[in-house]
């Protein structure tokens, strides 16, 4: 290759992205095959299926647009039509590169294109998994302490590595699936775990038996995002990840940017209090005060600001309703020294426990119901109540679990104004309660844009 072909231009671009853990290499992917486009008059529109947006294209954009249209990879791009393209215009070294280091930087912010980088086996064992089902959450939870797991710590690698030969012995993997099939009847549970456990080793069979294992895997990209503390989350794959470490193998993986990478994770629940309405989850998802995904609810912050230090600063959270769980991470945030949260849509707490994945918080959650008692392990300090009284058929079950969590203080916001307020009274004068402050009006949401949703300060009676 000459060094005034312009295709060099991939291979010679130094890294950008900061390295981690030093394991990277960086190179950029258009994923070219992914987009539409649509035509409006003289003017194209594309659609990103990473940001889920439509980006509209203006006529002296279209060369650029040329380049990502169709490509499957920036490697057929340099190869192909920017290679032309350069050519086509006389482009010399110097302008071939502006032109794209542009084109990148376009890319890069409209979400056509994603870094893409190479995990090493041992990178990828490192990976935080970001797609907990509720099914196996309390399996996970128990086995490492937390859910923010690594790869190498879910039960597929010690299943590929020490029993694929036997796969139908009992091993951890086995436990794991019988936990995930949990909603299946007892009669049809052994068929369906049998099938499910023959499909993973025919799985690995196809990757160890493969011509080019290395070719066959650079099929199967993972997505993954940069977590706040440096390390990197994965949203798929986790099973194909498992033979890739026990093969040796690398892993293409595409780091998405920080809202794409959380954008995939709320987009699961299709839920009312998911992102159903508005395409918009219920709460804004904040770190270190950025909103990152603009919520229905995007008043976080200035809701837990009414929050006395004293019952937050290294202090044992229960949230109840809590949603995606981000009072719980903010909490955390705010000097909390951990949180359990506690919601009935099962959607929602898988995405609670996906980001909780890039969060790395100390956070767990758990579906349930609490129109019934709830029991716990550990004792609590301070209870959430957030606008969930009103979805509740009383208020009986709800006071049995914040007495059973041995909490001394109780924040409880209402509905707002023209909302069903539930077992209010009933709840306001419980016998549970020593006292019940009045604190301030707390944010409608943002579309009413109204204050009219009462926040009480309850401090339960001791003994
Ligand atoms: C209006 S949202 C409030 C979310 C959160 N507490 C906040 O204010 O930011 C009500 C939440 O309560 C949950 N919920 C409704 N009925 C429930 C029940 N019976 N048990 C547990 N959660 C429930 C909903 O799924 C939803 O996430």
């Amino acid at each position: 290759m000459s060094t005034n072909d312009p295709t060099i231009l991939a291979a010679s671009r130094p890294a950008t992205a900061e390295s981690t853990t030093g394991q990277f290499s960086h190179s950029y992917l258009a994923i070219g095959h992914a987009f539409r486009t649509e035509a409006h008059r003289d003017q194209l529109v594309c659609y990103s299926p990473v940001t889920r947006t439509k980006v509209p294209i203006t006529t002296e954009q279209i060369s650029l647009w040329t380049l990502f249209v169709g490509g499957a990879s920036v490697d057929a791009v340099w190869r192909g039509a920017f290679h032309q393209l350069a050519k086509a215009w006389s482009f010399s070294q110097d302008q071939a590169h502006a032109f794209f280091e542009e084109t990148l930087s376009l890319g890069v912010a409209n979400g056509f294109l994603v870094e893409e980088t190479i995990l090493s086996p041992e990178a990828v064992a490192e990976l935080r998994f970001c797609n907990h089902k509720v099914e196996v959450l309390s399996f996970l939870e128990e086995e490492n302490d937390g859910i923010d797991i690594p790869l190498r710590r879910l039960p597929h690698l010690d299943f590929f590595q020490n029993h694929r030969d036997q796969p139908h012995q009992t091993h951890r993997l086995d436990r794991y699936v019988t936990q995930l099939l949990a909603h299946v009847p007892d009669e049809e549970r052994p068929a369906q775990k049998k099938r499910l456990i023959d499909q993973l080793v025919g799985l690995y069979q196809a990757f160890a038996t493969a011509k080019d294992p290395q070719a066959k895997m650079n099929q199967y990209p993972l997505f993954v995002g940069r977590r706040p503390d440096g390390a990197m989350a994965v949203l798929n794959r986790t099973t194909i990840a498992a033979i890739a470490q026990v093969l040796g193998l690398n892993m293409r993986a595409q780091i998405l940017q920080t809202e794409d990478f959380l954008g995939e994770i709320i987009a699961a629940p299709e839920d009312f209090f998911g992102t159903l309405r508005d395409n918009q989850p219920y709460q804004s998802i904040f770190h270190d005060g950025v909103e990152l995904i603009h919520g229905r609810r995007p008043d976080l912050y200035e809701r837990l600001g009414m929050i006395r230090k004293e019952d937050l600063q290294g202090k044992a959270i229960l949230d109840l309703g809590c949603n995606i769980g981000m009072n719980c991470y903010l909490a955390v945030e705010l000097g909390a020294a951990r949180a359990f949260g506690a919601e009935y849509s099962e959607n929602l707490v898988n995405v609670a426990a996906g980001l909780n994945g890039w969060f790395g918080r100390n956070c767990r959650f758990r579906q349930a119901d609490l129109n019934e008692p709830l029991l716990f392990k550990e004792p609590y300090d301070t209870v959430f109540m957030f606008a969930v009284l009103g979805h509740l058929k009383s208020s009986v079950g709800i006071l049995q679990t914040i007495k059973n969590s041995g909490a001394g203080v109780v924040y409880f916001e209402t509905h707002r104004r023209v909302q069903y307020q539930g077992d209010l009274e009933a709840f306001l004068n419980a016998d549970l309660f020593e006292s019940t402050e009045f604190i301030d009006y707390s944010f409608d949401n943002s579309v009413t844009n109204e204050r009219t949703r009462r926040l009480y300060r309850c401090v339960v009676k001791r003994g």
